[in-house]
């Protein structure tokens, strides 16, 4: 006999397999409200809608993929739990375990746990989903979000080495042509990557205090004044004391680039992201989330065409919703 929880899960992949055959589809992923969305994201979306439960101390972090996630989570981790690791500790998680084991994945950790899918002991979590596409109590219960964004040239760069380093070794590359068209027309996963970014500047500008953007070229130049403003953000900001100790600056040092990406955890380990529907498991070798770590290397790659292309794109569509600050910085040549 089916318990409550069965039915509910039986109940709840009964909708989104009828909704998932409906959707309109670009190869294996699904346009759902105006975002391309995997299928198993579709369905961790259905189990938050239907059962996850916010808790008011939860922090959020959001972001388009290859936009700084590794970084955030690292930077939020060590900062939220500084009471419980202090970040010279030899034995920082940090030091022994991938920023993406230390904060979960929510879509996917719901994909793989319907009826459950608030991960345990953790108020910090991670989403690639776009706000609008948000479960609605989330975006009204008074959690807190930080949106990372980043120069969208560089994004899809990054990006679509991510994708072909894990691309089976028996598989050919996908064509950086390819991958371009695919991006510019917004029918890449998760996208389109400028209404990904304006969905969180709107609700910034609604709600202030709820969503918090960040760029990364400015954690880049100027780390230890935004990692303070992420503390104040969620609420841990760092004391007078905590500022003559170095503390701000030591947590910048852990997550840098050079520091992470050399560790040995980082440079050999694997991440097990979670369960295809036919159940086998995927994982991502954690070297991966570090490339270059760099501002504008998408000069190296892309034709001048292809940059003005994106360029105009996002001048458009950021001036559409009054995005005009960020315009001339995201141009980095
Ligand atoms: P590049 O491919 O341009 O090097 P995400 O974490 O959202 O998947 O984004 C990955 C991008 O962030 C990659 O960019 C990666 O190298 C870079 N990155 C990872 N960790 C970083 C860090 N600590 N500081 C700066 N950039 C980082």
């Amino acid at each position: 006999m089916a318990t409550p929880n069965q039915s509910s899960s039986d109940e709840a992949k009964a909708i989104s397999e009828t909704l998932i055959t409906e959707l309109p589809v670009d190869e294996d992923i699904h346009l759902l409200n105006g975002f391309w969305y995997p299928t198993w994201v579709i369905h961790g979306l259905l189990a938050l809608q239907q059962h996850f439960k916010p808790h008011p101390n939860d922090v959020l972090l959001a972001s388009y993929p290859k936009s700084g996630t590794t970084w955030l989570k690292a930077l939020l981790f060590s900062i939220v739990n500084r009471a419980t690791y202090n970040v010279d500790d030899m034995m920082h998680p940090l030091l022994n375990s991938n920023p993406h084991e230390l904060v979960p994945w929510l879509e996917t950790y719901a994909s793989t746990n319907r009826t459950n899918p608030r991960p345990p002991q953790s108020f910090l979590f991670h989403t690639h989903l776009a706000y609008s596409s948000l479960p609605e109590q989330i975006r009204s219960s008074s959690c807190r979000i930080v949106y990372v964004f980043r120069d969208p040239k560089d994004v899809f760069v990054s990006f679509w080495h991510f994708l072909n380093k894990l691309r089976p070794k028996d598989s050919s590359p996908i064509s950086l042509q390819e991958a371009f068209n695919q991006f510019s027309r917004g029918a890449s996963t998760y996208g389109p990557y400028w209404d990904h970014v304006t969905s969180y500047y709107k609700a910034s500008i609604q709600f202030p205090n709820k969503v918090f953007f960040v760029r990364y070229e400015d954690l880049k130049t100027k780390a230890v004044f935004h990692v303070k403003k992420l503390a104040e953000f969620v609420g841990c900001p760092f004391s007078e004391e905590e500022e003559n100790e170095g503390v701000v600056q030591k947590i910048t040092d852990l997550c840098s680039f050079e520091k992470l990406s050399n560790l040995e955890v980082n440079k050999n380990g694997s991440l097990l992201i979670g369960k295809l529907p036919t159940g086998s498991t995927v994982s991502v070798i954690n070297n991966a989330f570090f490339r270059k770590g760099e501002i504008g290397d998408s000069k190296n790659h892309l034709s001048e065409e292809m940059r003005e292309i994106l360029d105009q794109i996002t001048d458009d569509k950021f001036n559409e919703v009054g995005l005009t600050t960020f315009v001339p910085l995201v141009k980095t040549d």
